[in-house]
């Protein structure tokens, strides 16, 4: 009989909820127990310090209260959030702060921990776990997708999915009123939720940081020089999609950096249209809109396979606690599920945190970048 610890750490995405019901459920069926610690890893503090009480995690063999025929009706892979709270974003600066999260963890008598994170959290609690000399899984969960070694996180599919359908649904609004929709979409430094829903929701232009790190003058009068051979060739409105990772023309960060480029293009198109004449006008100026898809990117139904990673997730977890196999990371590589040890891994993700930086290229084979180019 084991006692498994669990927590959601950093920030949200669809698929926590689905991965701590697999924990329990197949925990439950081996029988040993779940302990839920809320609010990421503050929760081992307010339980050393008598603030909280963690219960052992239980799916009600008879459903929950639901009424009518609705009785017994599983709805937690359904829910996004995590049931859990994610609290712990930052690092536990103070030697106190470290020990009372050791502390929780002893007193709790857990036999392993699982984790789920992305490379933030991962940093802060692979440290925690060497001192406090835990047994510890973690499960990669974001909807950035940039944890390194894992080909998807959980959270990834259903945030793709939520940016498909925004652009599909901001086309007519751009259509009818012949606009150029710059459209901001998340990922923090990585591209791959750009490039991703980009190409499935038909954008024209899409800018990911990995292929454009900053803002030029020549992406600029790039971008006018296509919008106006569109607006020529067939049609006047257009989608352009750009990562939040992208900075702006100064290189510096930008949190509004649609609303920058939307103001950049419509400036510049009217002045290469009256400069420079017919190649940049097409047939009219242009006008722009921006838009900030914002944390909408985090929530939703989670899609079926997140649902599936999360389930299968779980089990590999539960899996290797049951080996004894510890101080792994859960990974999808090539349609199956595997798991590194975090020893062999974490100076490379400790790298891509602090540098901001992944080494897993967003589109390996350049076929993404050319299905949008074609
Ligand atoms: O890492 C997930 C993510 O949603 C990023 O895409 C985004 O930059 C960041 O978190 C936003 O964080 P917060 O919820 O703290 O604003």
């Amino acid at each position: 009989k084991k006692r498994i610890g669990i927590l959601t750490s950093g920030g949200d995405c669809p698929g926590l909820n689905a991965i701590i019901r697999a924990v329990v459920k197949y925990a439950t069926l081996r029988g040993w127990e779940v302990y839920g610690i809320p609010r990421g890893t503050d929760g081992f503090i307010d339980f050393v310090h008598g603030k909280l009480n963690i219960e052992e995690l239980k799916l009600h063999p008879h459903g929950y209260d639901l009424p009518g025929v609705l009785q017994g009706l599983d709805v937690l892979q359904f829910m996004s959030g995590s049931v859990l709270g994610s609290l712990s974003r930052g690092n536990p600066q103070e030697d106190q702060v470290t020990q009372d999260i050791i502390k929780g963890y002893e007193a709790l008598e857990l036999d392993a921990l699982i984790a789920i994170g992305g490379d933030g959290s991962l940093d802060i609690i692979y440290d925690l776990a060497k001192k406090g000399n835990w047994n510890l899984v973690v499960i990669p969960k974001t909807i950035d997708n940039d944890v390194a070694f894992t080909e998807r996180s959980v959270g990834f599919d259903t945030a793709r999915n939520t940016v498909t359908q925004a652009l599909y649904d901001l086309t007519f609004t751009a259509a009818s009123h012949e606009r150029i929709m710059v459209v901001q979409v998340m990922g923090r430094d990585a591209g791959h939720l750009s490039l991703h829903a980009g190409i499935a929701g038909g954008a024209d232009c899409i800018l990911i940081p990995e292929l454009t790190p900053q803002l030029t003058e020549d992406t600029l009068v790039g971008m006018c020089e296509y919008i106006a051979q569109l607006r020529k060739d067939r049609r006047k409105f257009a989608l352009i999609v750009i990562a939040e990772g992208v900075k702006g023309l100064n290189a510096e960060k930008d949190p509004y950096i649609a609303e920058t480029l939307a103001d950049l293009l419509k400036e510049k198109s009217h002045q290469l249209c009256s400069t420079e004449g017919d190649r940049y006008c097409g047939l009219n100026q242009i006008d722009t809109r921006a838009m900030v898809l914002g944390h909408l990117q985090r929530c939703g139904v989670p899609s079926s396979f997140d649902r599936i990673l999360a389930t299968v997730f779980a089990i590999k977890a539960l899996d290797l606690i049951g080996e004894e196999c510890y101080n792994r990371l859960v990974i999808w590589q090539n349609g199956s599920v595997e798991s590194k040890s975090l020893e062999q891994i974490m100076p490379m993700i400790k790298w891509c945190h602090q540098e901001k930086t992944c080494p897993a290229p967003v589109d390996p084979e350049g076929f993404m970048v050319r299905t949008a180019l074609s």
